[in-house]
């Protein structure tokens, strides 16, 4: 039994949290501040607009005559499968919009300019070429890791070669293959589609110790929606590689090992770790799980359920958030360590940061997955939690006042901590998601559906995502560090700043020298995609251009892959020799979507794990 592996993976390096007590603040910011957040325009000039119609319009047409085409098998079993599905997948598959585009008449006055057709299709075709940049970024990070490291799970781009940090299940490839699938880059869906069905299994049945989480989220999702993308039910395949099934078989395999975890613990809340060749779990060296760690599995084990018909997967892993709806929280809030012994919490610690995170994104992401299937107490219990943080933990910075969430390391009695982790970028897309349910801001207003809770959420959001883009911007290199301190009213933090003076906020921001890292992460580009879907305003993407252009400049490397850094602050920035599996699964494939046509993967249809690997949402399969 390997006790090698850390804990979270996901953590590694990372948990220097260096709490102190602080006078508690008596002001509680409320989302009700204003927001001084101003639209972006695209600053273009015509010149450079017709340069990049050019260059948009070949690469329309290099994609449109490289994208495989693709159609839905008409002998999907009907019990299995609704016509709702077929229709979503279709809408999926279905080409952007030949040129010139439609508008509606909304479009068409929103703005006075000599030529609105034209101007939109400058806009569609910078994006279009944008997106076509980060195809080829994916095409680079896999051609290092298929290069010097197929088969482990990740790659050192650096020393060029591979580490198996994960367990041993060939993460990368798994990870990467419905990003692959999205962009259709077919020679990346065959060489990743024929390794699982050379390997996979064995590894699976043979190999020793893996987190229960991180398999879930990053294998099992991958899978999950490969079989989805691939055609799923089906049965034949819409591009080369394997048949569907073979990632079904092999999903059903993995969960049948780590479904352990449930059944061998005395209470409700799983063991950390699975032993694969044994099928044998226990818990981590000091006995605890992490809160997200053990409610961060259920959209993955609930769709596992509904394609197999056998509900054993979905009743075990719901347990744990019938379980959690018991216990009792800081308004909403929990910490983040749970015992699988006792089922109590264990401390006092509370964060949406690290071993906290994605608990509060999947209370919504498991509602939205199974509406209407008797879980409106997750429903509440998400609205509670957000309500708690928009009380306790949201307070804006000095002089500039940037909203950002901070942490109750001692619980809801003790001293609050201006910390925030890059982690904590998620929040602003799931808060979003949460108030439209995936429809746009405009559809939602449309249908009266928002709520008081949900516009104040939305405001949240907004402001959020303005302060994650502000922590890349505030840094020399654009990127943003693992943590950063806000300075608050009357208590100044004291540390160095982001090296970045002529940003707005550099005194606003405190970098740590422990906390100048960059893992390549994806959680502001997620934010920004699932704001720019929602709310349609186009300074998301100009944000997420900005960030993928400061990835290219500083963590690409010219043999293959790119690289996470050890200090975002100085120029050039010391690497690390490191990429995470989430750079291809979750990063690229957020940018790529942000820059892309808005029918595909809409957010009302498909649920995105915290992987990214996107699900169709079960309430409109059964509708029917
Ligand atoms: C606007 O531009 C489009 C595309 O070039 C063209 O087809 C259309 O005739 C133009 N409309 C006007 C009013 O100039
Ligand atoms: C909801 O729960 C009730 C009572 O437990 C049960 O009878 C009903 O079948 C459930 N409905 C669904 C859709 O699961
Ligand atoms: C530094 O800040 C300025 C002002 O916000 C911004 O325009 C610039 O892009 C930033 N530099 C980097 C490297 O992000």
């Amino acid at each position: 039994m390997s006790k090698t592996l850390p804990y979270s993976m996901k953590d590694v390096g990372y948990d220097n949290a260096k709490f102190r007590h602080r006078s508690l603040l008596k002001t509680f910011i409320q989302s009700s501040l204003t927001s001084n957040v101003k639209r972006e325009c695209t600053k273009c000039s015509t010149g450079k607009f017709l340069v990049l119609l050019l260059i948009g319009g070949l690469t329309y047409l290099m994609i449109t005559h490289t994208s495989t085409s693709v159609s839905v098998s008409s002998n999907a079993k009907s019990n299995n499968i609704g016509t709702e599905e077929l229709s979503s997948l279709r809408r999926f598959w279905r080409k952007p919009p030949r040129l010139p585009p439609r508008l509606s008449p909304d479009e068409m006055s929103s703005k006075s300019v000599p030529n609105r057709t034209l101007e939109k299709l400058n806009t569609k075709s910078i994006w279009m070429a944008r997106q076509q940049k980060v195809k080829e970024a994916f095409l680079h990070a896999w051609s290092g890791y298929k290069t010097y490291a197929m088969g482990y799970d990740e790659l050192m781009p650096l020393s060029r070669r591979g580490v198996d940090g994960l367990g041993g299940l060939g993460a990368t490839v798994v990870d990467a293959l419905d990003t692959a699938m999205i962009m259709g880059v077919e020679e990346v869906i065959v060489d990743a589609g024929s390794w699982i069905e050379k390997h996979l299994s064995e590894r699976i049945s043979g190999k020793g110790q893996v987190n229960l989480f991180e398999t879930t989220i990053r294998i099992l999702g991958g899978l999950l929606s490969a079989y989805h993308l691939s055609g799923g039910q089906g049965g034949s395949s819409l591009h080369k590689g394997p048949k569907p099934v073979v990632y079904l078989d092999n999903a059903r395999d993995l969960a049948d090992r780590l479904l352990v975890a449930f059944t061998s613990s005395p209470s409700d809340i799983p063991f950390s770790d699975v032993v694969l060749r044994e099928h044998s779990a226990h818990p981590a060296p000091d006995g605890m799980s992490s809160t997200a760690e053990v409610s961060t599995l259920q959209l993955e084990f609930n769709y596992l359920s509904y394609l197999t018909g056998n509900p054993k997967y979905g009743l075990e892993s719901m347990k744990v958030f019938e379980h959690l709806k018991t216990l009792s929280k800081v308004e909403g809030l929990v910490p983040i360590y749970i015992s699988p012994h006792s089922g109590e919490f264990n401390g006092e610690n509370i964060r949406l940061g690290s071993r906290g995170d994605s608990y509060y994104e999947y209370l919504i992401k498991v509602w939205l997955q199974q509406r209407g299937r008797n879980s409106t107490y997750l429903f509440d219990m998400y609205e509670e939690a957000m309500k708690g943080v928009r009380h306790r933990l949201v307070r804006q910075s000095v002089p500039n006042g940037l909203v950002f969430v901070g942490e109750l390391p001692y619980g809801s009695q003790g001293s609050f901590s201006p910390k925030m982790d890059h982690l904590v970028c998620f929040l602003p897309g799931a808060l979003a998601l949460g108030a439209t349910k995936g429809l746009t801001k405009d559809k939602a207003v449309k249908e009266s559906i928002l709520t008081f809770e949900d516009l104040e959420n939305l405001k949240l959001a907004e402001d959020l995502t303005k302060t994650c883009v502000e922590m890349y911007s505030v840094t020399s290199t654009g990127l943003a560090s693992e943590i950063v301190y806000f300075n608050t009213e009357g208590n100044s933090e004291s540390g160095p700043d982001g090296g970045n003076k002529s940003s707005e906020y550099v005194h606003d921001i405190i970098i740590k020298p422990a906390d100048r890292h960059n893992l390549l992460r994806p959680e502001t580009v997620e934010s920004l995609f699932i704001l720019y879907r929602i709310t349609e305003d186009p300074k998301y993407r100009e944000w997420g251009w900005q960030i993928f252009e400061a990835f290219e400049k500083h963590t690409k490397v010219d043999t293959g892959g790119y690289t996470s850094l050890d200090d975002v602050t100085t120029i050039p920035p010391q690497r690390r020799d490191k990429m995470e599996t989430f750079f291809l699964g979750e990063t690229l494939k957020y940018l790529y979507l942000l820059f892309g046509d808005e029918s595909v993967l809409p957010l009302d249809e498909f649920v995105f794990n915290t992987e990214a690997h996107p699900f169709p949402i079960l309430g409109n399969l059964v509708k029917q």
